[in-house]
């Protein structure tokens, strides 16, 4: 089977076996099949984050478990249990329609429900482990399920227990607490100012994923029209000496104080800066309008675009000091 059509980077490597599941008794029988012939797994979501560099000799499970369940409703809260197959903007869209708030700033962003726990999806300031409030999961080596907490979740920056013990968990649902009085999150990225222009001063959660959507529609590219897997990068953190002396030499460098005195740098910048907006080896190339998305513009393998990462990331390094860390899974 060719994996192509479930990887937004569009990179055509091959499956040996591939089956999709839309319950837990399936999924159950599938890591049973595959466990009785010694065969490898690897569990799929939406394909959004991951980098597949050559074929794969397992079984991969494509996880199409479905359905979105309001739990409880009260004046402040809804808490909502959607499943992990459900795509998640169109889930963003139905919360925003029954007047629960909380995700608008995450509109847009591709791929499932069941990842973006993973890698704890973020934009503009707002990070899904913010409204999360607990996650259902298939244990693989206790062979149960278990829910986990936000807390357990272990939740970083881009980062989770999951992404960190990756193959172990295979997320089920998540219970989502939504609060129905909206508290908005305007000044990352400006989003403020760019309401303004539109004369929209008192935004309401849905105006401000529309402009979420422009925003992102400007800068980023659409893995429909043009295949990446979003930023290819983590945001570097250094400490506050080494920003120090960045900043010295390169005074229009962007970064953000964070809670613990270590900086974090726009690595969108950084690489931009060295040049390398817009350059193309072949059909691996990075993103004119966006310096820290890796696109596919037709027929690039997992190692032309891991192998542009790895000249940039020592480019980087090179020129500020600084590691670059890849963000989406690599399957190499
Ligand atoms: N910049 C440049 N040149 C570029 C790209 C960026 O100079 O080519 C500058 C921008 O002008 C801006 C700064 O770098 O001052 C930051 O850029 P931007 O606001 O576009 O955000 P980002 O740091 O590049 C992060 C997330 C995105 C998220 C946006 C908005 C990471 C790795 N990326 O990008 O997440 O949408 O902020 O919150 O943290 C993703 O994870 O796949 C993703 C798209």
């Amino acid at each position: 089977v060719s994996l192509r059509p479930y990887n937004t980077l569009a990179v055509d490597v091959r499956a040996r076996f591939f089956v999709a599941v839309e319950t837990l008794e399936q999924l159950r029988a599938a890591l049973a099949w595959a466990k009785q012939r010694e065969i490898a797994v690897f569990l799929l979501g939406g394909g959004s984050n991951l980098v597949l560099a050559k074929d794969l000799d397992v079984l991969v499970i494509h996880l199409q478990l479905r359905g979105i369940n309001v739990l409880s409703e009260d004046d402040e809260f809804a808490r909502v249990e959607v499943q992990a197959g459900e795509n998640w903007h169109a889930f963003v869209q139905w919360s925003l329609a029954q007047g629960y708030s909380g995700l608008e700033n995450l509109s847009l962003i591709p791929g499932s429900i069941g990842a973006a726990p993973v890698q704890n999806i973020g934009a503009y300031g707002v990070e899904v482990k913010d409204h999360l409030e607990s996650v259902l999961v298939y244990d693989r080596y206790a062979q149960q399920t278990q829910r986990l907490s936000e807390k357990e979740c272990q939740f970083a920056y881009r980062d989770s227990l999951f992404k960190r013990e990756s193959g172990r968990r295979v997320i089920l649902s998540i219970i989502f607490k939504l609060p129905k009085q909206a508290t908005l999150h305007l000044d990352y990225g400006d989003l403020r100012g760019y309401l303004n222009k539109q004369g929209i001063t008192e935004p309401t959660p849905q105006a401000v994923s529309r402009a979420v959507c422009e925003v992102r529609a400007a800068k980023l590219p659409d893995p429909a029209q043009l295949a990446n897997t979003g930023s290819f990068f983590k945001n570097p953190v250094v400490s506050a000496e080494h920003a120090q002396k960045l900043k010295e030499q390169y005074p229009h460098i962007v970064s953000f104080v964070q809670d613990d005195g270590q900086v974090k740098l726009a690595a969108g910048w950084l690489i931009d800066q060295a040049g390398w907006k817009g350059l193309r080896q072949g059909d691996a190339a990075v993103h004119a309008q966006q310096a820290l998305v890796l696109v596919n513009h037709g027929n690039a393998s997992g190692q032309q675009i891991l192998q542009l990462a790895a000249q940039i990331q020592a480019d980087i390094k090179q020129r500020y000091g600084v590691e670059l860390e890849i963000e989406p899974n690599i399957i190499a």
